[in-house]
């Protein structure tokens, strides 16, 4: 009697949703048989996609997108909320697995040609979802709202802002006015919370569809040569003689390899936690740490190590051709060999994208561009002077964060220029011009000094110049 009611209640599902006429065999389609260890890659990246889904929505539940609460908010998270801090952890590792994940499948994909006929498609929606990854991850960023999350996305604006024309008004765009706010903040936790996601659910649907469609690529072999008159046919021919399902045949692996790497989120999640909530955003502290997550720190680097003039056009042009070539490779290479071996100019590529990426990344992680926050207080030696102003000035030198950038002396950060003898080269009225106005890679303070302090920080850096500093012995040891 009982199984007989739960036989009809299924039997009225199962013919409305159309589940065993489906579903099922979605699930069980053929695959080649020799799908192995390589293909996990693109479900995981799909696993992590959902760690992100879960956390993030959960995570929403306390966060407050408002420039005075969003701090106060994470720390509650972290410190109150039950599991908040293994929360934030999950979705901060889960992040990174992603765009791990991501940038791997991407290099299989690639390495295997399964780029090609008739999967081109199946590349151009990868590469959509790449692109959305990474603004995933700029976005959320900023909703950390500490020092370090706010100065990322202000390097960015900035970058943004050079572009020809329009450079500007995206400027503006991103930022939700002409500086990071309030309104900085509420966008980007819609862009973050709402627009990018349904963009990605929306084109990880077409892409899984995709893959469904066009079968999943049979591991290339040297001299088997894509031919679109004959591949179709020919993969079905391989797919009816020797594929095995899908279900569970092959997509045990893609299991096995999941619940590893959430397994590894986990463990880092419970282990190590979520990134340590640096000072609250106060804009009159600007200690400028653009330092973004580890993904993006080998494009600040190529950023960093230009020579200036070519920056702005490196900037603009380097993404939109890289994007470009991306989404074209498809269209471009459609036909012939997939194997590596018959693909000298794509295995260059490959081993040249990965050497580039690291060193740069290597030089990111112990760069001298970065702003050093660590720099130490000038020392009396150094200042030099009796006269309490300059003095005074000194201190503001390090308490609001020029000294992260310049150098005085033995000490500070090297972003900018070394400013120990400034009063030698720039008049009073180019220095004060200078801190009021800022420059490229240098905020403007004209809204955060008040006029006493300006005034103590100009009469200050005039007082360096060769006379003055000549008390300053250059074999001191660094102050670091
Ligand atoms: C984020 C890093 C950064 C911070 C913080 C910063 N600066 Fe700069 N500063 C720069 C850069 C970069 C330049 C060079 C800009 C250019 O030439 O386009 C510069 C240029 C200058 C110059 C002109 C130097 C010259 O030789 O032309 C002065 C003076 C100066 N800064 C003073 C200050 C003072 C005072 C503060 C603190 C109130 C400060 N800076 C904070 C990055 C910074």
């Amino acid at each position: 009697m009982f199984r007989r009611i739960i036989k009809t209640i299924w039997g009225w599902i199962d013919d409305r949703l159309g589940l065993s006429a489906q579903i099922i065999p979605m699930l069980t389609h053929r695959v080649p048989p020799d799908a192995r260890w390589w293909y996990v890659f693109g479900s995981a990246t799909l696993a992590a996609f959902l760690i992100q889904v879960i956390t993030g929505v959960i995570l929403s539940f306390s966060y407050v997108a408002a420039a005075g609460e969003a701090f106060n908010a994470l720390i509650y998270i972290t410190k109150d909320a039950p599991f908040g801090r293994f929360l934030r952890g999950m979705h901060y590792f889960g992040a990174s697995a992603m765009v791990l994940m991501i940038g791997i499948h991407a290099l299989q994909v690639f390495w295997f040609g399964a780029y090609k006929f008739p999967r081109e498609l199946n590349w151009i929606t990868g590469v959509m979802l790449l692109g959305l990854t990474v603004g995933m991850g700029f976005t959320g960023q900023l909703l950390r709202w500490d020092q370090t999350a706010i100065w990322s996305v202000v390097v960015g604006a900035e970058q943004a802002g050079r572009a020809p024309l329009a450079g500007s008004w995206i400027a503006r765009f991103i930022l939700g006015g002409g500086n990071v706010g309030g309104a900085t903040l509420s966008r980007f936790f819609a862009i973050h919370g709402f627009v990018l996601p349904a963009l990605l659910f929306a084109i990880i649907g077409a892409h899984l569809q995709l893959v469904l469609r066009n079968g999943i690529s049979e591991p290339p072999r040297p001299g088997s040569v894509v031919d679109p008159k004959t591949y179709r046919q020919k993969y079905e021919e391989r797919i009816e003689k020797t594929g095995t399902p899908f279900w569970p045949d092959s997509a045990w692996r893609d299991v096995v390899f999941a619940a590893a790497m959430i397994g590894g989120v986990v463990l880092c999640a419970w282990g190590i936690g979520p990134p340590v909530l640096g000072r609250p955003p106060d804009p009159s502290i600007v200690h400028a740490d653009p330092r973004p997550d580890w993904y993006l720190i080998w494009y600040f680097s190529v950023l960093a190590l230009l020579p200036p003039g070519t920056e702005n056009l490196f900037m603009i042009f380097a993404p939109l051709l890289a994007g470009a070539g991306l989404l074209l490779l498809p269209l471009l290479f459609p036909h012939g060999e997939r194997h590596f071996s018959r693909r000298p100019a794509g295995v260059a590529g490959v081993v040249m994208l990965l050497v580039m990426v690291g060193s740069l990344w290597r030089s990111g992680m112990d760069s001298a561009w970065v702003p050093d926050l660590t720099a130490a207080p000038i020392s009396k030696e150094i200042v030099a002077s009796d006269d309490p102003l300059v003095q005074r000035g000194a201190q503001l030198f390090s308490s609001k964060g020029c000294i992260s950038c310049h150098r005085i002396g033995p000490g500070g950060g090297q972003r900018g220029p070394d400013l120990t003898d400034v009063g030698d080269r720039l008049t009073r009225d180019q220095i004060t011009i200078r801190i009021l106005n800022g420059a490229t890679n240098m905020p403007p303070y004209a809204d955060i000094l008040k006029p006493d302090e300006l005034d103590a920080l100009v009469r200050f850096l005039v007082s360096r110049q060769v006379h003055g500093s000549l008390l300053y012995d250059p074999s001191l040891p660094a102050q670091k």
